[in-house]
């Protein structure tokens, strides 16, 4: 199984709407983070995103190293070594 890629070091703060259908990022590859793009599609077939909807409005902060525990939140997994060290690619 594929593993995905660290998207950012850092979680993104979202303002969530009630009642929408959101996407969020597991393969780490999209290029609108911290939501899906459909480029797992064919950088990571098996990985596919979260989709959510939340019954009230919030902010929230949504992870970003897509390594968190407690997706599609930040659970503070980025500030590990394995994350703060990792070479990212170049974001366009
Ligand atoms: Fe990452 Fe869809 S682009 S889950």
């Amino acid at each position: 199984p594929s593993r995905p890629a660290i998207a950012a070091k850092h979680p993104y703060q979202v303002d969530l709407k009630a009642g929408k259908l959101y996407a969020w990022c597991a393969c780490g590859h999209s290029k609108k983070q911290p939501f899906c793009d459909g480029s797992h599609k064919t950088a990571t077939p098996d990985i596919s995103p979260l989709r959510f909807q939340l019954e009230e409005a919030k902010s929230a902060w949504l992870c970003g190293c897509k390594h968190t525990k407690s997706p599609p939140y930040c659970d503070g997994t980025h500030k590990e070594e394995f994350v703060q060290k990792a070479e990212l690619p170049r974001q366009l």
